[in-house]
């Protein structure tokens, strides 16, 4: 296949061109490439070529106490894929957290044959000891080269210091990454101590978890990460604080990467005042901040303090899921839908925030793709690379939830313009998503062994 004249955007620059596909992968990128005989051509003329993005960060078929989330592995990949994700790496987590095979092999058979993405899986630890070192050791030459650990939540899957630097030591040895969920966990639960609104106030929500408690765990992480030598990367950062320890951390030269999510660069606290629970739409953690913290993300972002733009894609129905925590603000399913608009929602909102068209695949596609070991398979449109390819068009529309396709009765972005369109998907060098529809209702996406990164 060729794909005529099309401007193509890779990381650091967009210039128009022809790109021959060979089975699934690229083999040519280059101007007036000769057609062989019988080959398809598609005109790009008048169209944006990007490399498929890449989403670092979701949850899809997950359990949270006693409900799971509301998008699978089909219908969250297949999602993500009509919105221009082509690669996600999901969360996975072991119910036996001495045994991490275990929760690997069930998020294995989760995902097998039901993904419209490739995949692949970051692996959670609860604990620390021996045995888990060797089985991470095992893990990563089975190219499950990252792992993550929480600093909240210690009383069931969050990790103590002394766990975290002998974890941390274990990542240096095998030279994988670390993703950290960072919010300081005993002040989250000192708040309990002081609060004075009731349990069914939602605004519970954002001051049991305000700016300080992501700093204090950022900070420390980082200082354990210098201290180690490990290569750490933290998960949805929210606030300006968190983002000033990062440059910190960078300007030492630490391997120290960070990501933030859609939510907090175009939502901010005010959510937290809605009536009628709807504010219950926006509960993840950690939650949504001010809109001082929100230039500050978008800053960031200009200045490559920030890496990565991942959805942390964690889906929750309203009306019979949020509703959970209608009389206590703690048992609200934490988690928020986003995989399938990241990437229009990036290219919409660029421009206004002093970042490059290239910045939206550096940020949603080529950066995830190097940091967790995919690049150059993923994350670029040149020679040797799969053939994950987005077709994007300047063309106005509106997000609402009536029109998605993630399996969730709500969107936090209903009703957000949007003026570029993902209308075609190339998936692995097969046409996966036409005029803005899924081609095939049987996925081939396919699991992904990763370098170390
Ligand atoms: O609230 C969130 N972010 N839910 C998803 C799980 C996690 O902690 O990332
Ligand atoms: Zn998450």
């Amino acid at each position: 296949m060729i794909i005529r004249n099309g401007m193509i955007v890779n990381e650091k620059n967009m210039f128009i061109s022809d790109i021959r596909v060979e089975n699934s992968i690229i083999t040519q990128v280059g101007k007036n490439l000769s057609k062989h005989q019988a080959e398809e051509e598609f005109d790009a003329k008048g169209y944006y070529v990007l490399p498929g993005a890449v989403d670092a960060h979701t949850h899809f078929d997950m359990p949270q106490h006693d409900i799971k989330t509301s998008d699978d592995f089909y219908t969250g990949t297949r999602a993500a894929l009509k919105g221009g994700t082509t690669t996600i790496i999901d969360f996975a987590e072991s119910e036996n957290v001495e045994n991490l095979d275990e929760g690997l092999l069930a998020w294995h058979q989760k995902a097998k044959g039901k993904s419209y993405c490739d995949y692949s899986f970051h692996m959670t630890v609860s604990c620390f000891n021996q045995d888990i070192e060797k089985q991470i050791e095992k893990l990563v030459k089975e190219g499950i080269t990252s792992f993550k650990a929480y600093t909240a939540y210690k009383d069931s899957m969050g990790l103590y210091d002394y766990e975290f630097l002998k974890l941390m030591d274990c990542i240096a040895k095998n030279s994988a990454t670390l993703c950290v969920h960072c919010e300081n966990d005993e002040m989250m639960k000192h708040f309990e101590t002081f609060r004075t609104l009731p349990n069914f106030d939602l605004r519970n929500h954002p001051l049991s978890r305000n700016n300080i408690v992501e700093k204090s765990a950022i900070s420390r992480i980082i200082d354990m990460a210098e201290f180690t030598g490990a290569k750490v990367y933290i998960v949805h950062v929210s606030t300006k604080e968190g983002v000033f320890e990062i440059k910190n951390a960078k300007a030492k030269q630490l391997k120290i990467y960070a990501e933030t999510c859609p939510h907090y660069l175009l939502l901010d606290e005010t959510k937290y005042e809605l009536e009628n629970f709807e504010s219950a739409k926006y509960i993840m953690s950690p939650p949504l901040r001010s809109k001082a913290d929100i230039k500050v993300l978008w800053d960031a972002l200009a200045e490559d303090d920030l890496d990565t733009i991942s959805t942390d894609h964690c889906s929750f129905n309203f009306q019979t899921q949020k509703q959970l925590g209608f009389y206590d603000y703690r048992k609200v399913p934490n988690g928020i839908p986003g995989v399938e608009h990241r990437l229009e929602l990036m290219l919409h909102n660029f421009k206004s925030h002093n970042l490059e068209f290239t910045d939206v695949v550096k940020f949603c596609a080529t950066n995830p793709a190097k940091i967790f070991g995919l690049y150059p398979q993923k994350g670029a449109l040149i020679p040797g690379s799969d053939a994950d390819i987005l077709l994007v068009k300047a063309e106005v529309s509106k997000i609402s939830e009536k029109t998605q396709l993630q399996e969730v009765d709500y969107t936090p972005f209903e009703a957000m313009e949007l003026s570029f369109k993902v209308k075609h998907v190339i998936k692995s060098g097969k046409w996966a998503v036409k005029d803005e529809k899924i081609v095939s209702s049987k996925p081939w996406g396919c699991f992904l062994k990763r370098n170390r990164g």
